[in-house]
Parts: structure tokens; sequence; C-alpha cells
């Protein structure tokens, strides 16, 4: 008996880590498949949306995958929620990358934006897909240049009061952050354009401080990223600084996200990154990490084995022996 229960424990704390940069299993046991994704909560469940870059799939399609989680740990694989071949004649080795799914309240509709693009990425624009469902399946709308930019590496807010952004990379410019339309299906107003050559574009509000972080534009392969404070989304924004030793590039990782957890005790920050295998991207891995933040200071600790308490809020870095 006390043999089993001892074994169960075990089990029971494997299962309670997450392992930044290493393979993570869902609940069947596969590598979770949603690279340069995005979260959104609905109710007590957590979506993961993201690229679906497994073995084998159709090289005509593009895929999106979804999973859910009520803990942020144990991940079970819902479904392709895209299986899109070439909406716009694109041609071979087109486009479809980060995708951010967004649920309008009014509407009941999950509205997702991605970065639609052909192979030489000069299309540079936005697709949007709605469902009537969390786990899909999502219809392909349209495609936009958002406030008539072009569109590269997207991000998503919310903000506390559930209004919706999209952060867009616009190579010439910076990058911008824009509010969307009432019904999400259009991007309507620039709340500010940050004169910096930044992508993989993260926002997080917290203790009533914006905080931005970009990664430099390096492709796949990953670079120091770097993150800026404001008191309001128009700006003005500090000087960009590391968020983690700069020879570290990151921990060989590129941002995707920053997710808030506000528990009755504390809030946590994610810092949600990826680690880019352009070689097999099917085994390319996630960083999540809790970040050090407040006060507009900013860091990323050095990746390690770390769990979270979601009620409470609070974070515990986990020895790896556990
Ligand atoms: C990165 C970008 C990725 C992907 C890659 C292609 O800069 O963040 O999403 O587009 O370039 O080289």
């Amino acid at each position: 008996m006390t043999g089993l229960l001892l074994t169960g424990q075990i089990l029971l704390a494997q299962d309670k880590t997450i392992n930044p940069g290493a393979i993570w299993p869902d609940s069947d046991g596969n590598h979770i498949q949603a690279h340069g994704g995005g979260i959104i909560k609905i109710k007590g469940t957590y979506f993961w949306y993201g690229e679906e870059r497994r073995k084998g799939l159709d090289s005509n399609f593009r895929y999106v995958s979804c999973y859910s989680s009520t803990d942020l740990i144990n991940w079970k694989f819902r479904n392709d929620v895209v299986k899109m071949s070439d909406p716009e004649n694109l041609g071979k080795g087109w486009i479809l990358e980060r995708p951010k799914v967004f649920f309008n309240a009014e509407t009941k509709k999950y509205v997702m934006y991605f970065h639609l693009d052909d192979v030489t990425y000069q299309y540079a624009r936005v697709g949007i897909a709605i469902s009537d469902r969390a786990d899909g399946n999502f219809r392909f709308v349209k495609s936009l240049r958002p406030l008539g930019r072009p569109s590269r590496d997207i991000g998503q807010f919310i903000d506390d009061d559930g209004s919706a952004f999209l952060i867009f990379e616009d190579r010439e410019l910076g990058f911008h952050i824009a509010q969307l339309s009432a019904d999400y299906m259009n991007v309507e107003k620039e709340m500010c354009l940050i004169k910096m050559p930044l992508e993989g574009g993260a926002l997080v509000h917290f203790e009533g401080l914006y905080y931005v972080i970009g990664s430099q534009l390096s492709g796949w392969a990953p670079n120091p990223n770097k993150y800026a404070t404001s008191k309001t989304l128009t700006g003005p924004w500090t000087a960009f600084n590391d968020i983690a030793p700069p020879g570290s590039n990151t921990y060989q990782s590129q941002s995707t996200m920053m997710l808030k957890v506000v528990g009755t005790n504390a809030t946590a920050v994610i810092f949600m990154a990826d680690q880019w295998n352009p070689s097999h991207q099917s085994d390319s891995r996630y960083l999540w990490m809790p970040l050090e933040i407040g006060k507009g200071k900013l860091w990323l600790p050095k990746p390690q084995p770390w769990t979270i308490d979601l009620k409470e809020g609070a974070v515990k870095l986990v020895s790896k022996k556990q």
C-alpha cells in the first residue's frame, strides 16, 4: 500500500511541474504542438492555440491546434481547429503563423487572428477566422492589413476591463498596439506605434503599469528580448532594457505572450516563449517561466522547473531532483 501510495505521489509530483525547454507531453503523451501560441481563459478553462507542426502533416494545408487545461500544467489536445488550404492563392510555402484567439462576449464568437503570408513574407497581412466554439472548427473570413499597414508577427492582449488589442510588427515603422472593433472583426484604433524594430510582441498590465516585450528581428534565431513600460497604452514608453542576460539570447527563446494569473494571495506573470528548431519544427520547445516583475522592472529568471497554484496565484521554483 505504502509503495503504491509513494508511486502515486511521485507521479503527482511530475505532473505538477512545468519544465522549460523540455519535451512537454499532452494528456495523450505527445509533445505539445502549439508554437507561436496564445492563451485565453474561458470560465475556469485555459485554451492554448498555436502552430500545429507535428510530423506527417499534409503540406498543402496549414494547421492550428487547440489544447485545454485547468492548471496550466496538464494539457489535453482538443482538436486541430484549423486545417486550411491556401486561402488567397499565395502559392507553395504559404504561411500561417502565430495564431491568437479572442472570445467576443457580445457575439459569442471565437475570433482567430493569424499572420498570413507568402513564402517570401511580402504579403504581410493578418487572416481572420471565426468559430462558435473554443475548440473549432474555425472558418476563414478574410484577411486585412491592420490600419492599412503591413503586419508580420502578431501578439494579443486583453486588458483588465476586457478590451482586446492586437500587437503587430510593421518593419519600416516599428510595432503597433491597436484596439479591435467591438465585434473583433477589424483592427480599429491605433493606441501607439513603438518605433523599435521588435517582433514577437507581448504585453501585460501589472500593478498599474503596462509592460511590453519584444524580440529583435533575427528570424528563427534567438536574440536578447527587451522590455519597456508605460502608464498608458498610448505611451510614452520608457527606453527598452534586456529581460535576461543578453549573452543567453533570452535562454535561446523568443517571446510570444505574457499570461497574468490573478490569485487570492498573489498575481503571477508568466513569460511564454518559443525555442524554435527550424529544421525540426515539431521538436520546437517552450520556455515558460514566471517573471520577476514590479515597479517598472521585469526580469526573466534562469529557466528551471516550477509550479503554480492557480487559486493562490503563487509560483514556486522546484529543485531538479523532484
Ligand atoms: C521570426 C518570427 C517567426 C517566424 C520566423 C521566420 O522572426 O518571429 O514567427 O516568422 O521569423 O523566419
